[in-house]
């Protein structure tokens, strides 16, 4: 089992703005597109439990060799389902980033999103983030809805590995496209990050500069769920 205490700490920082909207679509007609010229993401045949805009960082060391490493993110999703079938589907990522890209670190996620128009009925489904590897190597990034949407369900979490990685159809400087299983959690079994906006560092560095927090934002796309609701 994980070891979930370091969660807590950091979704006080966060639960306090969380707000009540309106509530999920149904997404089981719902079908992910994937590049059509790659292995690395398969598109699961199936709908998925939840579709979530994010907005948030992707977190960079400049290493020796002058280069960045990513390492970790932090983001917020939005439940975008009730938009899946409408025109604005298509744009929800670069609609979230471009209000995020122009507002202040200080202003909290939630105050972002609930600004735009496009997201008036997407209520916060939770966050994601990195935590130590349970291998005890490395980090591993873990998607918790228990924090918001589904409240009261201790299993709505993911920890989960990487499976497929491609670069953005869409070309830098946004973040690789992203296949991911679950390794332990119950909030879903396969997670996809798709559409991408921003997220990726300068192609080189100084060694010795701090590390660089760079905003992005994405669609996530959670398959699988077997949290009871
Ligand atoms: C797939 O197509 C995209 C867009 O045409 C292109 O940028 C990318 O390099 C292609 N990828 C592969 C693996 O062929
Ligand atoms: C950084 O550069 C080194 C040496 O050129 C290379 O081996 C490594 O893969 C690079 N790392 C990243 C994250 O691009
Ligand atoms: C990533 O950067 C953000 C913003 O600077 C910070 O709040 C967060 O703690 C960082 N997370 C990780 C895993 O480095």
């Amino acid at each position: 089992m994980l070891a979930l205490a370091v969660i807590p700490v950091f979704l006080s920082t966060v639960l306090a703005v969380a707000t009540k909207r309106s509530s999920r679509c149904d997404l089981s007609s719902a079908r992910i597109e994937v590049p059509w010229n790659q292995t690395q993401l398969v598109a699961p045949s199936d709908g998925p439990s939840f579709i979530g805009v994010a907005i948030g960082f992707q977190n960079y060391t400049c290493g020796s060799a002058g280069n960045y490493s990513n390492v970790g993110a932090v983001a917020e999703l939005f439940d975008v389902s009730c938009l899946y079938g409408k025109a604005e589907f298509d744009s929800v990522q670069q609609i979230a980033y471009d209000a995020w890209k122009f507002s202040l670190p200080i202003v909290p996620f939630s105050e972002v999103i609930e600004k735009v128009e496009t997201f008036h009925a997407s209520p916060l489904l939770g966050q994601h983030f990195f935590i130590p590897s349970p291998s005890g190597t490395g980090i591993s990034p873990v998607w918790n809805f228990a924090s918001a949407a589904l409240a009261g369900h201790a299993d709505a979490f993911v920890l989960a590995a990487k499976v497929g990685d491609v670069p953005a159809p869409t070309g830098p400087p946004n973040v690789d496209w992203l296949s991911l299983n679950r390794a332990d959690g119950n909030l879903a079994k396969q997670i996809f990050r798709v559409a991408t906006v921003g997220g990726l560092p300068p192609s080189s560095c100084k060694p010795g500069t701090p590390p660089i927090s760079v905003k992005y934002a994405s669609t996530y796309w959670l398959f699988g769920s077997s949290v009871q609701q």
